[in-house]
C-alpha cells in the first residue's frame, strides 16, 4: 500500500531516500530549507553526483509521486511518516556530533503535527538521541496528537546509494518499549517490497538501533586501519599487503571486502562517526571501551603523512620546485564528495612542501576548487600529468585503474608513479621502465 512520506534533508542520504521511496510507489515530499537545492531537485537534478539518481528523480517527478518543497507545513499536513535525513557533522573543535540540524527539524515540525504520525530518524546520531527527541516532541506537539519517534538507521554507501536503498542488506528499526506498534506497522508497509524479497528486518529498541549504525561504521573503519597497519609491517618486512589481504580474506570469518590498503578512509561518515562514537562513550562513562578507535583514527591519519613522505622521497628528498600530478580528489570513486578526502588532504600537504600540484578528478573538481582554491585543477589526465616529476593515483576511478604506461610515457617528465590505492599492476609499470610504489607492496 502506498504511504505518504516526508523526507527532511536532501543531501546524499535524504535526496536518495526520497527518490527511492517514490520508486517503491509511495507519495513522497522531500523537504529542505535550501531553496536552490529544492529548485534543482524539482527539475530532476541531484545537487551532487550519484550514479542513477538523476534518472530516478526524473521518472518519479514525472510520475507525480515525488515533489520537493521548503514548506514544513506542507509536509506536516501531508505525511504519515517523517524521515529525518539531515547531516550530523563533527562539532567544531570537538569529537562529538553536531545535532543542531536534527534538533531543528524536530523543533520545527513537532508543533505542526496535527495528525497521528511517525518520525523515523535515519541520520547517524549518538545513542540516546531518539529518546531525547521523543521528549522534545511530547513537549512541542499539539496535546491531542499521537506521534511516535523511532530510529531506522541508513547504511547506504555513496556511489551505490540507489542500489543500497532499494535493496539493502538489512533494515533496522528501533522502537520505544511502550510503542503502540504504529512505527513498526508503518515501517513494514514502507519497506514491504524489500521485506517480501527476504531482506532481514531487525526490530529492536531505539538505543540498539542507534548503536547498530555507529558500531557498523566503527567496524568498517577498524578493518581498513587493520590492513593499513599490516601495510606498515609489510613495508618494514619486505612483504606484500595485497597478497596478504587476499590470503587472509579467503577465511570466511575475515572476508576480503574492506581490506584494501591505501591512503585510508575519508568521507562524510567514517572519520566523524568514529570520533562521535568515542565522545559519546566518554559521556556514558564507557570511554575505555572505545579507546582502540583512537588508534584506528591515528593509523588512518598516518597514511596521509606517509604518502606525502613517499612522494618527497621518490623525487629525491625535497618537493620544492617539483611538479606533482594528482589523479583523484574524491574520497572514493563514483562520488564527487570531497569531505575529509585523503586525496585532497595529501595534495594540499604536498603543495605546502613547495611542489606545484595539478589535480584531476572525473567528478570532484568543482567541489575541490571551492575547498582548496589554491591547488591547480586540470582538464583531464594528460593535462594533470603534463611534465610531471611524479604521478599519484589517489582515488581508484576506473579511468585511472585502466591507465597504461604508454598513455603517459610521452606526457610526464619523469616516469614515476605512486599508487595510493594499490589499484595498478606493478609488473606492467615496472616492465615499461617506470618506478612504481604502492602501499605496503614490495
Ligand atoms: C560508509 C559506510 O560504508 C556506509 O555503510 C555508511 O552508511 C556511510 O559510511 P561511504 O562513506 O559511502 O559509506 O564510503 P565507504 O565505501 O565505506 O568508504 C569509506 C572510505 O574508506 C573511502 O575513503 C574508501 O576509499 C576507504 N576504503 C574503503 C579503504 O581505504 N579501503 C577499503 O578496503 C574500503
Amino acid at each position: 500500500m502506498a504511504c505518504n512520506i516526508a523526507v527532511f534533508g536532501t543531501g546524499y542520504l535524504g535526496a536518495t531516500h526520497a527518490a527511492c521511496m517514490a520508486e517503491l510507489g509511495h507519495q513522497v515530499v522531500g523537504v529542505d530549507v535550501d531553496a536552490a537545492k529544492v529548485e534543482k531537485l524539482s527539475r530532476g537534478e541531484a545537487p551532487f553526483f550519484e550514479p542513477g539518481l538523476d534518472d530516478l528523480l526524473k521518472s518519479n517527478l514525472d510520475a507525480g509521486r515525488l515533489r520537493f518543497t521548503s514548506s514544513y507545513e506542507e509536509a506536516a499536513e501531508f505525511a504519515d511518516a517523517h524521515f529525518i535525513g539531515v547531516a550530523t557533522p563533527q562539532k567544531r573543535g570537538e569529537f562529538g556530533a553536531d545535532l543542531s540540524f536534527v534538533d531543528t527539524v524536530v523543533c520545527t515540525l513537532a508543533p505542526m503535527l496535527r495528525r497521528p504520525a511517525v518520525i523515523l530518524g535515519k541520520s547517524t546520531v549518538p545513542v540516546g538521541t531518539a529518546a531525547r527527541l521523543s521528549a522534545m516532541v511530547a513537549e512541542l506537539a499539539p496535546s491531542d496528537s499521537i506521534i511516535e519517534v523511532a530510529w531506522n538507521p541508513e547504511f547506504l554507501r555513496e556511489g551505490f546509494a540507489v542500489q543500497d536503498t532499494l535493496t539493502p542488506d538489512r533494515i533496522v528499526l528501533g522502537v520505544h518499549a511502550q510503542s503502540a506498534g504504529r512505527a513498526e506497522a508503518l515501517t513494514r508497509e514502507i519497506y514491504a517490497k524489500a521485506i517480501a524479497d527476504g531482506v532481514p528486518l531487525v526490530v529492536t529498541d531505539r538505543e540498539t538501533a542507534e548503536l547498530v549504525k555507529t558500531a557498523a561504521n566503527a567496524f568498517l573503519a577498524t578493518k581498513i586501519s587493520f590492513i593499513n597497519a599490516m601495510a606498515e609491517l609489510c613495508e618494514a618486512a619486505g612483504a606484500d599487503v595485497s597478497e596478504l589481504a587476499d590470503a587472509i580474506g579467503y577465511d570466511a570469518r575475515i572476508g576480503r571486502r574492506f581490506l584494501n590498503a591505501g591512503i585510508g578512509f575519508g568521507g562524510g561518515c567514517l572519520p566523524k562517526d568514529i570520533r562521535a562514537f568515542m565522545a559519546r562513550a566518554g559521556e556514558l562513562g564507557a570511554n575505555q571501551a572505545l579507546t582502540f578507535l583512537r588508534e584506528v583514527d591515528s593509523i588512518n591519519m598516518r597514511r596521509r603523512t606517509k604518502m606525502m613522505e613517499t612522494v618527497r622521497d621518490i623525487v629525491g628528498g625535497s618537493l620544492i620546485g617539483t611538479r606533482v600530478a594528482v589523479l583523484g580528489a574524491a574520497f572514493k570513486p563514483d562520488s564527487d564528495d570531497i569531505r575529509d578526502s585523503p586525496a585532497l588532504n595529501i595534495a594540499g600537504q604536498i603543495q605546502l612542501q613547495g611542489a606545484s600540484v595539478s589535480v584531476y578528478d572525473p567528478k570532484a573538481i568543482e567541489n575541490s576548487r571551492r575547498l582548496f582554491p589554491t591547488l591547480d585543477y586540470a582538464r583531464d589526465i594528460n593535462d594533470a600529468c603534463d611534465n610531471a616529476d611524479v604521478t599519484l593515483v589517489l582515488t581508484e576511478w576506473d579511468d585511472f585503474k585502466n591507465l597504461l604506461p604508454e598513455d603517459l610515457d610521452s606526457v610526464v617528465r619523469q616516469r614515476r608513479i605512486i599508487d595510493g590505492r594499490n589499484c595498478l599492476d606493478p609488473a606492467v609499470w615496472r616492465s615499461a621502465g617506470w618506478i612504481y610504489r604502492g602501499v605496503g607492496r614490495k
